[in-house]
């Protein structure tokens, strides 16, 4: 293992492969929503964060990432994390006492609201509504499980909370880690140039969103609805509830029972959608 902090161009990742006072060039920044990954490959991070917006936004420092290297808290020549699952079965579960060093390290650097989140295809599905309260946060603690996942023990010692990406499995949990980070650091005020599009877009009212188009007006024989061109603010905003009710109702029977709840209405009327 090379014991060098990586940069990667920019000062706001912090990779910790090597002891917490050894880092000495990365230095914390106060009040800033931060992000604390604990995963095997920290070499994936900052990945796809680093681009964009939320790339942009990491460079002016208005969120930050500190990735962490499980491997460094290995054990033996090979800095082993993991062992054979108890009681048989196949592959390697990540071992509680190795998991739970790494934590308690990188949990003490944690400030303010800091909720401690384990992504395993298990937990409860993600939301917007949980990145809104961890965007309300002062950051987020990710722990990226790898082969069959991580010893139920630590789980339970560290009262985390499981959150999946969706109901599949994949290898490891830096793609859930990066898919929760972005979508929770485009809520931080000032992330987007445009704070009007965070407040219209699917699920902000418990709806998916209506349709977009833009220019040109015709494409292929097909028209943008003339609604759209009218310059009536009202009728477009009708338009707009109309087609989001629809394709709710259509598509996620589920978000639409539950839109109907607060909205007092029945979610099997006949409306003209
Ligand atoms: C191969 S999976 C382990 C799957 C586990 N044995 C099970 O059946 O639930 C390895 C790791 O990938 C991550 N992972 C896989 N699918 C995920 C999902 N849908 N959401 C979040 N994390 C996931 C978890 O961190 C998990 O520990």
């Amino acid at each position: 293992m090379t014991d060098t902090p990586r940069s990667a161009g920019r000062k706001t990742i912090r990779p910790t492969l090597q002891p917490r006072d050894l880092m000495t060039d990365q230095p914390e920044l106060a009040g800033v929503w931060t992000a604390q990954v604990l995963t095997l490959l920290p070499e994936a991070f900052p990945g796809i964060l680093g681009e964009s917006l939320i790339g942009r936004a990491l460079k002016d420092d208005l969120w930050q990432l500190n990735v962490t290297d499980l491997r460094h808290y290995g054990e033996g020549k090979h800095r082993n994390v993991d062992d054979t699952p108890a009681g048989g079965g196949a592959g390697m579960v990540l071992r509680a006492d190795i998991l739970d060093r790494a934590l308690h390290d990188v949990r003490a650097g944690s400030r303010g609201r800091n909720p401690l989140i384990y992504l395993t295809p298990r937990g409860r599905p993600m939301t917007q509504g949980l990145m809104q309260k961890l965007a309300a946060s002062d950051g987020v603690t990710l722990l990226c499980g790898r082969f069959e996942g991580v010893d139920e023990r630590v789980i339970e010692a560290h009262d985390m909370i499981e959150v999946s990406l969706g109901d599949f499995v994949m290898t490891g949990g830096e793609i859930a880690a990066m898919a929760l980070i972005d979508a929770t650091v485009r809520l931080i005020p000032r992330v987007l140039g445009n704070q009007a599009s965070v407040e219209e877009e699917s699920f902000s009212h418990g709806l998916l969103e209506h349709p977009q188009y833009t220019k040109p007006a015709v494409w292929n024989g097909r028209a943008i609805p003339e609604v759209l061109l009218s310059g009536h603010h009202a009728k477009i905003t009708d338009w707009r509830r109309a087609q989001a009710e629809r394709l709710t109702k259509e598509r996620r029977p589920d978000l639409w029972r539950a839109y109907c709840a607060v909205h007092d209405r029945d979610p099997d009327e006949d409306t003209e959608l």
